[in-house]
């Protein structure tokens, strides 16, 4: 592994936004340590970019276990020798009002879309902090900003991702890390069109009627918003810390 190549961990590689920021980082020459639950899609990413040289350093686990979230970042240090850029980018979503909602949903969402942050941001600014800075994305929802219906749990956690993030861009903008979180609105992965289908919809078919819905005439597709991280990562957002990016195509959350 070259020492000269970036580190950059994303956690939910796998997934549909994963993937396309694992495209986009390792195209700017960054060796991603991907994380993900789903150890076949991993291994998927590992045929895709791994030739010659190794550009994807894979680790399967579950981050409802803080031995997972803290070992990830471990592990780029051991495997990489360095540590310049966290993607929280793992998440579910949790469907269905507040009386649909039992404890095991309420805990899930919230160990999987903020417990998990807390422990990689912990340990990841720990480290940032003693080799001189680095940054952090993290992945909330316009849906942690504004409340989307009937999705309590889901909303409530994005929304303290969105706080974490602030929290933390601020205190530690002073040891040189930005830490920053994109907020898309909906998006085209699995994530989207397995709820479709779960309510007996034709994925594709809701997809065209939800672009209808979108000021710029379209849903964001994961490259849209892996676009947007890429840009809180680089240089050219030296001067961005602490804050939400919403990335919704001007369509409103109501
Ligand atoms: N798709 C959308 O419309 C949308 C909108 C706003 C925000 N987001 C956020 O974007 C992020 C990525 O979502 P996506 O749409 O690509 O979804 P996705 O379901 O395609 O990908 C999510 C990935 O996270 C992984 N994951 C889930 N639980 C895990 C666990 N316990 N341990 C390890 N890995 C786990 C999954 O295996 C999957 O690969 C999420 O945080 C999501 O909340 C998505």
């Amino acid at each position: 592994m070259s020492l000269e190549r970036k580190t950059a961990v994303v956690t939910g590689a796998a997934g549909g936004i994963g993937k396309a920021i694992t495209r986009r980082l390792i195209g700017n020459g960054y060796c991603v340590v991907a994380g993900d639950a789903d150890a076949d899609g991993l291994r998927n990413l590992e045929s895709e970019f791994n030739g010659a040289e190794r550009r994807i350093v894979a680790k399967a686990g579950d981050l409802r276990t803080k031995e997972y979230c803290e070992g990830l970042i471990g592990y780029a240090v051991q495997e990489t020798g360095r540590l310049d850029l966290l993607v929280n980018n793992a998440g579910i979503i949790t469907r269905g009002s507040i009386l649909e909602t039992t404890d095991e949903d309420w805990f899930r969402t919230l160990d999987i879309n903020l417990t998990a942050i807390f422990y990689t941001c912990r340990h990841a600014i720990a480290l940032m902090k003693d080799r001189g800075g680095g940054a952090i994305v993290n992945v909330s929802s316009c849906w942690g900003l504004y409340p989307g219906p009937n999705h309590p749990a889901y909303c409530t956690s994005k929304g303290a991702v969105a706080m974490l993030t602030k929290c933390l861009g601020r205190d530690h903008a002073g040891d040189g890390i930005r830490v920053n979180a994109v907020c898309p609105n909906e998006v085209n992965t699995p994530m989207l069109r397995t709820g479709f289908a779960r309510r007996g919809l034709d994925p594709d078919t809701a997809i065209t009627e939800l672009n209808r819905t979108v000021p710029l005439g379209r849903i964001a597709e994961p490259m849209d918003i892996a676009d947007v991280i890429e840009f809180l990562a680089s240089d050219a957002a030296r001067y961005i810390a602490g804050t939400t990016i919403e990335v919704s195509g001007a369509k409103a959350v109501y």
